[in-house]
């Protein structure tokens, strides 16, 4: 899908990589329409001429509102990016039932209703292109996050299927794995708190930036999906040769981070 003059709606700009996104996107001459909860910071990340749509995407009115009035203002909605999305802290055991729902609520069901608003919009179009942020955690179950890589398993499944179902219409969908990035998601967590030794790693962590520019290359390309940065390409290569080996040292570091908090 070429970026210059493309439409693009992108959730969760109004920080981190959605912010970095806007950035890489607008320098690759596509037109976009942002938004996320956070007015001010919205409007920072805009440029003058772009469209602001500020909002609770856990509402459906809200949804709905959104992807009309993008629709309308971009002249047709090309590329929509779902990349807005909360982590959650707690053992799998103990799931605090409000917050996990309303985790599920942003980073999957929020996704599907805008990607059944785009397909329907794109369809007559026969063009068009879903881009759903997942994480490395929807391909490999991190224990200490186990709930948040339930969440993005169902998004990651979800993306594949839709890809499968549009094969042939001239639209496609592409799923994103990132690994570990430096933005603010730690401290967003809806609930918990991410273990020390996870934040002391962040200097390990690759930037937005550079996750945006493999995100954009990605969309130019019609990638099936984007893993970044390298070492999480690994993680997943790994976890499919050595599932045994791989689920092992992933509970012994669950149980160092655990006894290090
Ligand atoms: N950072 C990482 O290490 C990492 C790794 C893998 C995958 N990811 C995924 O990448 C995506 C972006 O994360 P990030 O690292 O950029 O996190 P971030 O810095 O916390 O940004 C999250 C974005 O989502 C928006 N958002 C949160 N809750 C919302 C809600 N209820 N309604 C509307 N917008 C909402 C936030 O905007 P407002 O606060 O203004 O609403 C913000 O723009 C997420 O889907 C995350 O799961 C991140």
């Amino acid at each position: 899908m070429r970026l210059r003059d493309a439409g693009v709606l992108i959730t969760g700009a109004s920080a981190g990589i959605g912010a970095a996104l806007a950035a890489e996107l607008r320098r690759r001459g596509a037109r976009l329409a942002l938004t996320g909860r956070d007015e001010n910071r919205l409007r920072a990340v805009a440029r003058e001429n772009e469209c602001t749509i500020a909002g609770d995407l856990t509402g459906a009115a809200f949804r709905e509102r959104l992807f009309a009035e993008a629709e309308q203002k971009l002249g047709g909605v090309d590329v929509l990016i779902n990349n807005a999305g909360a982590g959650l802290y707690a053992p799998p055991s103990v799931s605090p039932e409000a917050e996990m729902r309303a985790m599920f609520e942003l980073n999957f069901f929020a996704a599907v209703d805008l990607s059944h608003r785009a397909c329907k919009a794109m369809r007559p179009r026969g063009r068009g292109m879903i881009v759903n942020v997942s994480s490395i955690a929807g391909r490999v179950t991190l224990p200490w996050f186990t709930l948040y890589s339930a969440s993005k398993f169902a998004l990651t499944s979800f993306t594949e299927g839709l890809r499968a179902e549009m094969s042939g219409s001239g639209l496609h969908a592409m799923v994103v794995s990132p690994g570990y990035v430096q933005t603010e998601f730690q401290e967003h967590v809806l609930c918990g708190r991410s273990p020390t030794a996870l934040r002391r790693a962040r200097r390990f962590a690759t930037t937005p930036e550079a996750c945006a520019r493999a995100i954009a290359d990605g969309i130019e390309q019609e990638r099936k999906e984007v893993v970044t940065p390298w070492s999480g390409r690994l993680l997943v290569q790994a976890a499919r040769w050595w599932p045994g080996l791989i689920a092992w040292q992933l509970e012994r570091m669950n149980r160092s981070l655990e006894s290090g908090q």
